[in-house]
């Protein structure tokens, strides 16, 4: 199965750890003994239970929840959490903080906008192109919750500390690092993430929530749109996603019995990103775009001397076997995404390859 598989540094979907989608291959037929493909087993079957009730204590231990946190699993992927948060956490009179990080804080900003809700844009980076993340900011204290973007997929920023907020709990986007580092889950009151780069396939969106802040879901907007629809049914009010599901049970379980957790994780990652930076930033043909203490340790952002050899270094490195390096279509440019599963052995050839095109076209 391995052996015509490409390097993948797609942003997402994107890369699984093999030793998962192989997992995933040999039960595809015939998942526990059951004689049925787990995309055919009953999401009220024993077998389907013993799956997300795994996923759901692998994620507490991993992340270290205690029995205020519940752990959801929903649809509509990321965005649907852009209006879900402000819809549930917001009543007459409340306002929220956010800060303006790049393109998914700004449409997490609209979507409060929509609702005719008040949103305060405490602090932005649209100034510097979203290249940098913002410090210090003033949060206001009477605000519900204060919401941030903790990687920045696009523009390849990531929060390295995460903001005081003088109590406010913290709402956070990490679609695009969770599992990524250790997170002080005290600071949270809410966190959500699309699967697809870290944790999955698409179609599923993990959200923790806080007791205090699942208090605050209203009872009068539409079930399904509600978290303690989903908090009441072990996320199984309706049919969930269980193949994305149980996808992310097995990548969870590789985080913890493969890699040994997330400071291991974390450990790994900052291997990986340093390998790809120090190169970069010793060569000076390649340029990082985010600034530096601002950088991004899931996606590697970068510019060539011009858009022409961009284009010759992405269709290069794919006849090379390594796809998903061009930048994001909003900003051009060039990105490696090297989220959790990517192996160290990508990054090596990555740099190795970026070498040998320094050396040809520089
Ligand atoms: C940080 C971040 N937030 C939100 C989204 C949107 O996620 P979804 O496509 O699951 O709605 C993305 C997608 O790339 C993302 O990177």
């Amino acid at each position: 199965m391995s052996t015509d598989r490409i390097h993948n540094f797609n942003a997402g979907p994107a890369a699984l750890p093999l030793p998962v989608l192989e997992e995933i291959q040999e039960s595809f037929l015939n998942f526990a003994g059951s004689g049925m493909s787990v995309t055919e087993i009953s999401h009220r079957s024993k077998w389907f239970d013993d799956v997300i009730n795994d996923a759901v204590a692998r994620v507490k231990r991993i992340l270290k929840l205690d029995n205020r946190h519940h752990v959801l699993f929903l649809q509509g992927g990321a965005s649907m959490q852009f209006c879900m948060v402000p819809m549930n956490l917001l009543g007459a009179g409340d306002s929220a903080d956010y800060v303006n990080t790049g393109t998914w804080s700004t449409k997490a900003i609209k979507e409060v906008d929509l609702q005719g809700k008040t949103v305060n844009v405490v602090a932005s980076s649209e100034d510097r192109n979203f290249s940098y993340i913002p410090r210090p900011i003033a949060f206001n204290a009477d605000a519900v919750y204060a919401h941030i973007t903790s990687n920045n997929t696009i523009k390849g920023t990531q929060w390295a500390q995460f903001p005081e907020t003088g109590g406010v709990p913290i709402v956070s986007d990490t679609s695009s690092d969770i599992f990524s580092r250790p997170l002080e889950m005290d600071k949270f009151g809410l966190i959500y993430a699309g699967a697809q780069k870290n944790m999955g396939p698409a179609g599923v969106c993990l959200v923790i929530i806080r007791d205090d802040l699942l208090a605050r879901t209203p009872g009068d907007i539409p079930t399904m749109l509600r978290y303690t629809t989903y908090a009441e049914k072990n996320s199984m009010y309706n049919t969930p996603p269980c193949f994305a599901i149980y996808t992310v049970q097995l990548v969870l379980k590789w985080l913890e019995e493969t890699i040994g957790g997330l400071d291991k994780m974390a450990e790994l990652n900052r291997r990986k990103a340093g390998l790809l930076y120090d190169y970069m930033d010793n060569s000076g043909y390649y340029r990082p775009t985010a600034q530096k203490e601002s950088r991004s340790l899931m996606n590697v952002t970068f510019r060539l001397p011009t858009e022409d050899l961009e284009k010759t270094f992405v269709a290069q490195a794919l006849e090379n076997g390594m796809g998903g390096l061009k930048g994001h279509r909003s900003v051009g440019g060039c990105r490696a995404s090297i989220y959790n599963p990517a192996p160290l052995a990508a990054v090596e050839a990555l740099v190795a390859f970026m070498k040998g095109f320094e050396n040809k076209h520089g």
